[in-house]
């Protein structure tokens, strides 16, 4: 058969196989270019997109709502959730997901805890897309931070990627790094010592045979790297405030770091940035990070038709003015 993600939620990126992957990669493509071409298209037409967020969301909220706009569809959405939803009241993900289904077609979630959008899959029959569990996963990030990759590189393999800030707390990390796995990137992994990637993320990874450089070197590991991945410090998982302020701006890039870079370094961040990339850094012609943000339009609008099942593209052509008649007829 051939294959499909009709129906499937989205959880974690280990869910995809190879196949899956290089679907959305082209559906995106696809999009992308109907988007470029000024297509108006109408794949999600009657559907509707629930997006449900519990956690601040500027660029995951917006973009997927931009998604299912731009595929004709329509959006209902509880921006602050967590006090304005019945979760206020008690309601379990479960009974929320229950309820969801016959409000939606299909449900994005972000939530402050680790396993909250699998919660929600259970209880809902709809497509289930998980915008970010704590510091759990982050799939449709690590999705377009992989296609903003081969876009300015043009491949993954041979790589070598440098992810770096908060690597124990940051979702898009962790998601991002398991998902580069299968493409035979190396990479190195840059952190203070407290915020290092979790144990079990580089053991597994190992295991597949995964070059990995563990170190607290942001310059060294710059100057050996063909991307720099930098992260926020996650200052909302932490207990202990004291504790973020010490390691918050534990890493900066900033011109000189730049400037001593492996030429044609791409520098990348899921943002919001606080304050780890300097301003001065966004005239780098590498400097890719607003790029990157561009590409989770038509990526989420790849994953919502093809969880939909509506991937084949559907245009309409733009309606014909009387104004464009008189010009046709004029220029015969
Ligand atoms: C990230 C997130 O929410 O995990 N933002 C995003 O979705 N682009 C990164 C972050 O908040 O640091």
């Amino acid at each position: 058969m051939a294959t499909s993600l009709r129906g499937q939620d989205i959880l974690c990126v280990e869910q995809f196989t190879q196949d899956e992957i290089t679907l959305i990669m082209e559906t995106t493509a696809r999009f992308e270019s109907a988007l470029q071409a000024g297509r108006r298209l109408t794949n999600m037409i009657g559907k509707v997109l629930a997006t449900v967020f519990y956690e601040p969301s500027t660029r995951t909220r917006l973009s997927f709502e931009s998604a299912m706009l731009r595929l004709g569809g329509q959006v209902i959405s509880v921006a602050d959730a967590a006090s304005t939803s019945s979760a206020a009241k008690g309601e379990t993900l479960f009974d929320t997901g229950k309820m969801i289904e016959s409000y939606c077609d299909v449900a994005v979630i972000r939530h402050p805890v680790v396993g909250s959008a699998q919660a929600l899959a259970e209880g809902a029959s709809v497509p289930v897309i998980n915008g970010g569990d704590g510091a759990g996963q982050h799939p449709t990030q690590a999705l377009l931070d992989l296609y903003a990759i081969r876009k300015e590189k043009g491949r993954v393999e041979g790589l070598t990627i440098a992810l770096a800030g908060d690597l124990k707390n940051g979702r898009t990390a962790h998601s991002l790094s398991t998902l580069l796995a299968n493409f035979g990137a190396h990479f190195y992994f840059v952190a203070p010592h407290a915020l290092a990637m979790p144990g079990e993320i580089t053991a597994r990874l190992r295991e597949r045979r995964v070059e990995i450089m563990e170190t607290t070197d942001l310059a060294q590991a710059v100057a050996a790297s063909d991307v720099l991945y930098m992260t926020r410090i996650q200052k909302e998982r932490f207990a202990d405030l004291a504790e973020y302020e010490r390691l918050k701006g534990s890493f900066i890039v900033d011109r000189t770091l730049v400037q001593a870079a492996k030429p044609g370094l791409m520098i990348m961040h899921p943002l919001p940035r606080v304050d780890e990339i300097a301003k001065e850094v966004d005239v780098y012609p590498g400097a890719a990070y607003f790029r990157q943000a561009a590409c989770g339009v038509p990526v989420r609008m790849a994953l919502l038709a093809l969880v939909a099942g509506q991937e084949k593209l559907h245009r309409t052509r733009p309606k014909r003015t009387a104004q464009d008649t008189r010009r046709i007829k004029r220029a015969r």
